[in-house]
């Protein structure tokens, strides 16, 4: 049969009614269901009751058996992005079974559907309003939409920080090339003693023409969490014009504060990831524009079937895996299983612990009231403050606590970045990542929800021995 005359057969008989053929009535009834995403199993939690402060295994021992762990090695290497919950990747699978079984009939009738309904449950989560929030694959495209799309002048100048992530300095320096804008690089103190510190080393690179200020607000290399809306605050005290634009990459869902709280502190744009720390499939960034700026940004690709003022047109994607976009909902119902306060507190726990530094744990204790707990305490001397150790240089801040969450950054001496990442790899099983950057050199440790008190406790001991074979030892006396 040709394909006209079978699509003709399908739709009437001659009085007019649908007859469906026998062999079609299994698609039919997935057609029927259009956009009813099936229910997954939930996800594996501890018994209601069960304490969750952060050095409690019967708690977050049962939220990591949500993860699938590698075998042969102790992954500490989480921040490039995370791993699914099996739940999330239950939902997920679902989701693509899903849009195979009804193709383009998913595309044509339930996909937008779908994407306002993620749009709408992801702008919810972050107290934002859903025309402010366009979904893009990952931060380097939400944030190459703003800068490839700003419409800038010879001479404007942009202030960025000189830990910016990579793609994001490519990007202002392709627009220097192109545009012949200036660039401005904020030195951001690696170990700040105040917030005003940090403050001054942007604001003082602030000029009358500065049109654009990038914040990265956590910084990879090193976990720092950058005080945004002081900065924000303060450069627009001197030049009120200036957009300020933030990479939101590693804070989003990683720290208890939510993109609610940085536009009301005054950040025009926010660029972020929900595969960090969302723990999202991958292939999902947002984008958050204040509508007032949306009219003046050109898209990346080109689109005038929307709205000049409507956030979708940055959205003009092509054929894109929507199964990850209808995930979204699944994955903030296991962010909020776990609060995002318990959740930071956690993954800060796991970096103090590793770092073994007894004034910080001591802190940490005393300001959630367990300190005195038995297995606190139990943890805390079985390891090392490796501070103490002459060898052992951290790149990251510690106190206050709230100028990181789980990422920290550790050299040590005599090793190169590669050299100490290899070490821990190959003599301990250890997986991290060497940073060899011009500002930061050391191996990132970042631990994640499927980490244990154990993995942070096997990483400092392997901190420890490395950092003890380079103590010269005294010949034994006769
Ligand atoms: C600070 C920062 N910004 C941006 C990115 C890029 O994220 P994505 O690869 O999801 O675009 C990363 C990735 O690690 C990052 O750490």
């Amino acid at each position: 049969m040709k394909r006209k005359h079978f699509i003709q057969s399908l739709s009437a008989t001659a009085a007019g009614t649908f007859i469906l053929p026998e062999s079609l009535k299994a698609e039919s009834t997935v057609d029927k269901k259009k956009g009813d995403k099936q229910p997954q199993p939930g996800y594996i939690m501890p018994k209601p009751g069960t304490p969750s402060h952060p050095h409690n295994e019967n708690y977050w021992g049962v939220v990591a058996s949500n993860f699938t762990r590698s075998a042969g090695f102790i992954n500490l290497e989480n921040g490039y992005f995370s791993h699914q919950p099996k739940g999330t990747l239950a939902q997920h699978v679902a989701n693509e079974t899903q849009i195979n079984t009804q193709t383009s009939h998913f595309m044509r009738t339930v996909q937008q559907t779908e994407i306002e309904a993620a749009r709408t449950a992801f702008a919810e989560f972050q107290g934002l309003l859903p025309s402010e929030v366009a979904f893009t694959r990952n931060t380097t495209e939400s944030l190459n939409i703003v800068i490839m799309g700003t419409q800038w002048q010879p001479g404007d100048e942009v202030v960025i920080g000189d830990q910016d992530y990579g793609s994001m300095v490519e990007a202002f320096q392709q627009a220097v090339a192109r545009w012949f804008i200036r660039l401005k690089v904020a030195t951001v103190p690696i170990l700040p003693s105040s917030d005003a510190e940090i403050v001054k080393a942007y604001t003082s690179q602030i000029t009358p023409r500065t049109k654009m200020l990038h914040l990265t607000h956590m910084i990879n290399l090193t976990g720092q969490l950058i005080p945004v809306v002081a900065i924000t605050r303060e450069a627009k005290k001197i030049n009120p014009n200036i957009l300020v634009v933030v990479d939101a990459a590693h804070s989003l869902a990683h720290t208890p504060v939510d993109m609610l709280e940085l536009r009301n502190g005054g950040v025009d744009m926010i660029g972020g990831s929900l595969h960090k720390w969302l723990c999202n499939p991958i292939g999902v960034g947002f984008l958050f524009m204040k509508q007032k700026h949306i009219r003046e940004v050109w898209p990346l690709m080109g689109d005038i079937s929307a709205e000049r003022t409507d956030i979708r047109k940055f959205e003009h994607q092509g054929t894109r895996p929507i199964q990850s976009l209808q995930t979204i909902a699944k994955a903030i119902e296991f962010h909020r299983l776990l609060g995002s306060v318990s959740k930071y507190q956690r993954l800060t726990y796991l970096k103090l612990l590793w770092i073994g530094n007894k004034q910080a744990l001591e802190n940490f204790g005393k300001g959630l009231g367990i300190l005195n707990d038995p297995q606190y305490q139990a943890n805390m001397n079985a390891v090392t403050d490796l501070m103490n150790m002459d060898s052992f240089k951290l790149q990251s801040p510690l106190l206050p606590f709230n100028r990181g969450g789980a990422i920290a950054t550790a050299a040590v001496s005599g090793y190169t970045p590669t050299e100490l990442a290899n070490t821990l790899m190959n003599r301990f099983g250890i997986f991290t990542v060497g940073i060899d950057h011009p500002v930061i050199r050391g191996v990132r440790v970042t631990p994640h929800l499927s980490s244990s008190v154990a993995d942070c406790i096997a990483l400092n001991k392997a901190f420890t021995a490395i950092c003890v074979d380079l103590i010269p030892h005294l010949e034994p006396q006769k």
